[in-house]
């Protein structure tokens, strides 16, 4: 748990003045003892009933004054004794989480719930990824790029489309930003995204949003192998700045981390992954998908994040450039971490117009709707790779979040749009 105390450097006698919310609160004979919460985390706070100015519930925003007194019992070790508590804005004994919730109608008080301490560590840390995964892109000399977010044709197959009504025609909401990443990067040479995906996932599971988060770079010039290069170069400047900054004591036993900081990530082809899997898994064969479960307990086996490369060509997208010494599969790799499994897909593209083509055909897609697409391989087209990074699955993985609901503030599944 974060202590103002700690993020303060508070000192023994210290007169301070808080702002922030009543956290929890117990009275004891003639006194009242608050857990005041602000954005830094929580600290005691002791204060006779007199001091108190106004209505004090739960939840009820204060204002306090007092002095700081060292105390070791105290969680952070300091305590607040306060000449005056003043509420500001008054709560309500009702306040829903009061009584127990299943975790549907926590959901359904999601507007209130983001003040738990949990989720204000997972918050943090969030933004601390966020801003570690900028300042790579801003060293390495990547632009940052804002590809639109209605768009005309799939990138990830037409199952899971959203299609909204665009006057009078029909739109989608986009899957993914790499094919206007893919048209940038003849001005820009390397660029990136974060822009929210959309993915219309009609099955409930423990890592699958409708809307979530995507962190796409595209590079000129890069085949395969720099691809997972950047990918893993990408993480560890993340997974460094989160041992270094983020409150990772919210989340029980975190040391694996600097192993996948400091250790190379294991590379396989998928033909061995799937003779791995068959371990666990016998009835698999070549040419079947690896699910969660697979996943999972693939990454297990190495307790690090691992990439899976050289998938058969039929299960991927058809951007993916054929690998030429072996045609049955493609230079792509997914990477897959503990807890969670696939967080990154990526690939090198097919850069040439009639493979391209070829491509298109065996997955059944119409030129047509991509002429513009195509356009990119008919006017200076160059090999080029990328990937799309999921920021939720990332969290996750990190800090080893059983529900991809706990990693953003207000998530959406096929039955929740509220709050
Ligand atoms: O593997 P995906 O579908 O790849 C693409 O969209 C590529 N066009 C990206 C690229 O090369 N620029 O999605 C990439 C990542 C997944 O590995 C996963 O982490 C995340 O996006 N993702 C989801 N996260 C949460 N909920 C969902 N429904 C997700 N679908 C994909
Ligand atoms: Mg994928």
């Amino acid at each position: 748990m974060a202590h103002i105390a700690t993020a303060r450097k508070l000192k023994d006698g210290q007169e301070l003045t808080l702002k922030g919310w009543v956290h929890r609160l117990r009275e004891l004979g003639e006194k009242y003892f608050i857990v005041l919460r602000n954005s830094e985390g929580l600290i005691q706070v002791v204060a006779n009933k007199d001091a108190i100015k106004g209505k004090v519930d739960v939840e009820a925003s204060v204002s306090v004054r007092g002095k700081v007194k060292k105390d070791e019992r105290a969680p952070g070790g300091y305590e607040l004794h306060a000449g005056e508590v003043r509420v500001i804005g008054e709560s309500s004994p009702d306040w829903p989480f009061h009584r127990y919730l299943s975790t549907e109608m926590q959901m359904d008080y999601r507007h209130l719930w983001v003040r738990s301490s949990r989720l204000q560590s997972v918050f943090k840390t969030r933004s601390v990824v966020l801003s570690a995964l900028r300042e790579y892109f801003e060293k390495q000399g990547f632009s940052e790029v804002h590809p639109p977010i209605f768009v005309s044709a799939a990138c990830e197959g037409g199952a899971t489309l959203f299609d909204v009504e665009y006057f009078g025609e029909t739109a989608h909401l986009s899957q993914s930003a790499q094919l206007y990443l893919e048209a940038l990067v003849p001005s820009l040479e390397k660029v990136w995204s974060l822009t929210p995906s959309f993915r219309a996932e009609k099955s409930r599971t423990r890592r699958h949003l409708t809307e979530y988060w995507h962190l796409e770079p595209e590079v000129a010039w890069a085949g395969h192998e720099e691809n997972m290069d950047l990918q893993e170069r990408l993480l560890k400047h993340a997974i460094r700045a989160v041992l270094d900054r983020a409150p990772l004591e919210d989340f029980g036993d975190r040391s694996e981390l600097e192993d996948w900081a400091k250790q190379k990530w294991p590379r396989m082809r998928y033909e061995e992954a799937i003779e791995l899997a068959k371990k666990k898994f016998p009835g698999l064969k070549w040419g079947d998908d690896l699910g969660t479960e697979e996943e999972r307990w693939i990454v297990s086996r190495t307790g690090m994040p691992v990439f899976i490369t050289h998938y058969p060509r039929e299960m991927k997208a058809f951007y993916m450039k054929v690998d030429e010494s072996d045609p049955r599969v493609v230079l792509n790799n997914d990477l897959l971490m503990p807890h969670v499994g696939e967080t990154i897909g990526g690939s090198e593209r097919e850069w040439k117009l009639e493979l391209l083509l070829e491509n298109m055909k065996l997955h059944k897609l119409d030129p047509k709707e991509y002429e513009w697409y195509l356009d990119l391989r008919r006017y200076g087209s160059v090999p080029h790779s990328g990937f799309g990074l999921g920021i939720e699955r990332f969290l996750m993985s990190l800090l080893k979040l059983e529900h991809v609901r706990d990693a953003l503030p207000f998530p959406r599944f096929i039955n929740r749009v509220w709050p």
